[in-house]
């Protein structure tokens, strides 16, 4: 909304917030329960402060909760699209139509109000509660995903109607502010990124590359656990249409051979993760001249290093693409720090990036390596690339594939019986997996028509040598994760 924000972690001193003179507070969403021990409290004194509030979900939840309602653990959860009635008009409602399609995603909900709230909406739940003279409004769906019918509507509402906000962050300028200060940092220095092919690095490289042309070098380092034809598209791409300087390394063996025999997930994440460091660090060595490291750390990563780590950052321990060779002194040079997703892909697309470069669904670190679930080898990897890209052309041949989050085919280690023409077989069981969420805390899997679930099926079975069975994914985060291992 061209409004400038910032994320701060819920433990942020009271005088941090008012030093900072907010138009507004939200109080996001979370994956954990007010009534648990260590539950993540911001100060009661926070409502006082006159500063409107906006509480989403478990800032819904919170501010009942500290306000002396009741928050009460939910039956089953509540998942997905819900319809919303509003039973009390409010500024934030504003605009509104009374029933609407809005996105829930919760287990506990609010069972009694604090004194002087309003219940303001329903769904299966109460879906709304408000305190017009505090300003505080709070609603358990999520308005800022777009299947929430009048999700934008209503966080204009707060954001221009209740904090009075200015349209004060505009992205026009960025690009040409950017490019000047890179020139100025760098000067006649030498730069260089790991590009990954996914969104970040490369809208950071192709930012540097405008500033400063070949005195970027990338370094593209293909760990053999990739989506199929990454490395060709990586340098068709950015090598060929941006005329980048990329150096490919082809460390699939490498890669391969430190996780022969190994089969436990963290294990293998801990390999990957090592070795990477390892290649980027000697490739790096190449260019002994360079003084900057460029990263395609955006905003939320900034926040995530910073913020108090919940128990759900152990779940999964997660690795980011390039590690900083620390013997060369480089200084970090990362464009997009003030960037939240949404912008990083705007930025994309105005210097040019092809739009579905810049819509990707994000791809984790260890990449196929925890998706050939088990023990890793070659002839898996490339059954699974095969099938995983089946997936994904039917998904944009389909038109679906940005209408959901993230979606994979996973290669489990089981092998079936089935039939082929006259022939018995004996082969691999794929699982498709796709998943719809606001933050990938939490994820419901994708619904999709079964006639596209069979074709897909179809295809796999048919094109991909190896698999003769295919499963459809359709458990929800939480219990399950969004990968399977
Ligand atoms: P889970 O499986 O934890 O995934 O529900 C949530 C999101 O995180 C990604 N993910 C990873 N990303 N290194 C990464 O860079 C990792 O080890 C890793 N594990 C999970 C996952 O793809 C999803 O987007």
């Amino acid at each position: 909304m061209e409004v400038y924000s910032e994320i701060l972690p819920f433990n942020t001193s009271l005088e941090e917030i008012k030093s900072k003179n907010p138009a507004g507070i939200i109080l996001s969403g979370g994956p954990s329960s007010v009534n648990s021990p260590d539950a993540h409290l911001v100060e009661k004194e926070l409502f006082e402060l006159g500063i409107p509030v906006l509480g989403i979900c478990y800032g819904m939840q919170l501010t009942a909760h500290l306000l002396g309602g009741n928050v009460k653990k939910g039956e089953k959860g509540e998942y997905g699209k819900a319809t919303l009635e509003i039973t009390k008009s409010n500024p934030l409602f504003t605009g509104v139509s009374r029933f609407s399609t809005v996105w829930m995603s919760h287990f506990d909900e609010v069972e009694t109000l604090p004194e002087n709230f309003e219940i303001s909406a329903k769904s299966g739940v109460i879906a709304g509660i408000f305190n017009e003279k505090k300003n505080i409004y709070c609603v358990q769906f999520h308005p800022e995903v777009s299947h929430s019918e009048f999700g934008a509507r209503m966080l204009e509402n707060f954001v221009f109607q209740i904090c009075k906000a200015e349209k004060n962050w505009k992205l026009t300028n960025y690009i040409e502010k950017t490019v000047a200060e890179i020139r100025e940092k760098v000067g006649n220095d030498k730069v260089i990124l790991g590009l990954s092919g996914g969104v970040d690095s490369s809208v950071a490289a192709v930012l540097i590359h405008k500033a400063i042309g070949d005195q970027l070098q990338c370094i593209f380092v293909d760990t053999g656990l990739l989506r199929k034809d990454e490395g060709k598209k990586v340098m068709e791409n950015y090598g060929e249409h941006f005329h980048m300087n990329i150096d490919m390394v082809d460390a699939s063996e490498r890669f391969l051979s430190k996780l022969a025999g190994v089969s436990d997930p963290e294990e293998k994440r801990k390999i990957i993760g090592r070795e990477f460091v390892a290649v980027f660090d000697e490739e790096s060595h190449k260019f002994e001249g360079a003084k900057f490291l460029a990263q395609g750390t955006i905003y939320p990563d900034v926040i995530e290093s910073q913020s108090v780590k919940g128990p759900s950052a152990v779940i999964k321990s997660h690795h980011n693409v390039g590690g900083l060779p620390e013997e060369m002194k480089l200084q970090l040079l990362e464009p997009l720090r003030e960037l939240f997703k949404d912008e990083v892909r705007k930025v994309g697309e105005e210097l040019g990036i092809p739009h579905h470069l810049v819509y990707r669904h994000p791809f984790p670190g260890p990449g196929l390596g925890i998706r050939v679930l088990g023990e890793v080898d070659a002839e898996k990897v490339k059954i699974l690339q095969e099938a995983d890209d089946i997936f994904i052309e039917e998904l944009y041949k389909n038109d679906l594939y940005e209408k959901v989050s993230q979606a994979f085919v996973v290669l489990l280690p089981v092998k079936s019986v089935g039939v082929m023409g006259d022939e018995r077989t004996y082969e691999y069981t794929a699982v498709v997996r796709s998943a719809n969420t606001t933050d990938f805390m939490t994820a419901t899997f994708s619904h999709f028509p079964w006639e596209f679930l069979e074709n897909v099926s179809n295809r796999i079975i048919n094109e991909v040598k190896g698999i003769n069975r295919v499963a459809y994914d359709i458990s929800s985060k939480p219990p399950a994760t969004i990968e399977w291992e």
